[in-house]
């Protein structure tokens, strides 16, 4: 017996000692010679990871759960990637500020095809800078005074064509908001091509969330060709404007500036990507106001009587009924509502990096090639940052909240560059929509679709009728 554990000590006591003493000198060595540990997590099963874990609940349950377990930093697996989630506001500004340059923006290689492989999104350095030189000289705030009136008129017909019918909020939401994207990319040449540019987006739309198999008869490869056939449309207007000779204010008269220099091709992939990022997102966005504004009269009641006083003092001052920037500057109230709609609905619920090297980062080791997914609905449901966090309140932001805990549009060089233009087309809809009509939510109103936006269920149908 005794020379049983005689021997069991002897193999045991180096393996012990050496242990101890190999993770001492790690700890005294320079960082750059020692392995950090993965961040805490699990990866689910092979390939599939924890995909449906994710994307069959409200995500707040599963980053809940996650943080809780394992702390802020944690690893998963999902869309077949290995993955770490981010969930605290400084470890976010890290990841999409501070060390952007360690995280480059990444997208499936089906999404970068359809597309456009040229897009803003896809890039990092001195291209995406370029590119976003263009497009926020397209959209900042003195571009986006100029399309005020016209933006207004498309508010005011969309209004008139939901009166006294059922309607799919987001459905509708999302022809608003398709129709003011292309006004402010082609002016108003876009209303020339508006409808047959309208059935090129929908087949690529249908196409988008779709297997990629390009074969013929498939939703891929019908929205590769209402791809393609975008780009054509795109070429002639393009065509069109250089033979015309003017100067152009929209986003594709800044993209055709003389000095820039860019091809036909990288200004079409921008252009169909600007449809992209501006119309469902906005048009959620839109969705969720509807319905948190019928879900708490009060504010309802706060917001048409900010949005009234406008009317009035235009009237008795004799100017213009046409909404200016210096009235879209006295809604302070509404545009609370804004921001607390997209707080609580968190349309993005986190975005996608891909570490560019091996990374070390906060303790951990990122390895090279692994997404990285800042948390934005986390960071905007965590009662670290608001108080009651799934509470409807925009009186909360009276007050700013904390640096780094209100992400919407993003953070860093990727932020979104058409958010004055997002809030502007939200704050003209919202005007007419409360001063001249009411409605109200039909159907089962407390269940939310997550892909890819989160989105009231059923796309919130309503009915709406003049006041
Ligand atoms: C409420 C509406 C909107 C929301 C919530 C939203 C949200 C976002 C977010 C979170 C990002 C950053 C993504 C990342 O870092 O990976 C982004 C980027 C972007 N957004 Fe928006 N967006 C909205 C409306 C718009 C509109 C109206 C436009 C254009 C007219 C637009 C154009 C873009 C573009 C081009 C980018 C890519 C910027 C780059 O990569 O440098 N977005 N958006």
């Amino acid at each position: 017996m005794d020379s049983i554990f005689t021997t069991i000590f002897c193999i045991l006591f180096p393996i012990i000692l050496s242990t101890i003493l190999l993770k001492t000198l790690l700890k005294f060595l320079p960082s750059g010679y020692r392995k950090l540990p993965l961040p805490p997590g699990t990866m689910g099963w092979p390939y599939i990871g924890e995909t449906f874990q994710l994307y069959s609940q409200n995500p707040n349950v599963f980053f809940a759960s996650k943080v809780k377990k394992f702390g802020s930093i944690f690893k998963t697996h999902i869309l077949g990637c290995p993955c770490v989630m981010i969930s605290s506001p400084a470890a976010a500004k890290l990841v999409l500020v501070t060390k952007s340059e360690l995280f480059k923006p990444t997208f499936p290689a089906s999404k970068e095809r359809m597309l456009g492989k040229q897009a803003i999104f896809f890039h990092d350095g001195a291209y995406h800078a370029k590119l976003r030189k263009l497009v926020l000289r397209a959209f900042m705030p003195e571009s986006v005074k100029n399309v005020i009136p016209d933006i207004e008129s498309l508010a005011i017909e969309s209004l008139k064509s939901w009166d006294g019918g059922l309607i799919n909020t987001f459905q509708e939401m999302k022809t608003y908001t398709f129709n003011v994207a292309l006004l402010s990319i082609f002016g108003k040449d876009g209303i020339h091509y508006r409808e047959d540019l309208k059935k090129c987006y929908y087949n690529l739309e249908k196409g988008y969330n779709s297997m990629p198999i390009n074969l013929p008869g498939t939703l891929f490869h019908k929205a590769m060709k209402a791809r393609q056939e975008l780009a054509k449309i795109i070429a002639n207007i393009i065509a069109f404007r250089r033979e015309m000779k003017h100067t152009y204010t929209d986003l594709l008269g800044s993209f055709m500036g003389d000095k820039e220099g860019l091809t036909d091709e990288q200004i079409a992939d921008n252009m169909i990507g600007v449809i992209f990022a501006a119309r469902d997102t906005t048009a959620s966005a839109l969705t969720w106001i509807v319905k948190y504004l019928a879900e708490n009269p009060s504010v309802l009641q706060a917001v048409t009587e900010e949005q009234e006083a406008i009317v009035r003092s235009k009237k008795e001052s004799g100017e213009e009924s046409d909404l200016s920037w210096a009235d879209t500057k006295k809604m302070p109230l509404t545009s609370r509502v804004i921001q607390e709609t997209l707080r609580v609905s968190s349309i993005l619920s986190f975005t996608f990096r891909e570490a560019v090297q091996d990374v070390e980062f906060e303790g951990y080791s990122i390895p090279k090639g692994w997404k990285v997914l800042p948390l934005f609905r986390h960071i905007h449901h965590s009662p670290e940052n608001y108080s009651e966090p799934e509470k409807f309140d925009p009186s909360r932001f009276e007050v700013s909240p904390k640096p780094n805990t209100f992400m919407p549009f993003g953070n860093g060089t990727h932020s979104c560059p058409g958010n004055e233009l997002a809030k502007m087309e939200i704050l003209v809809l919202v005007h007419h929509m409360a001063t001249k009509y009411r409605w109200c939510m039909m159907g089962p109103q407390t269940g939310i679709q997550y892909a890819p936006f989160a989105l009231p269920q059923n796309g919130l149908p309503i009915r709406l009728s003049h006041k």
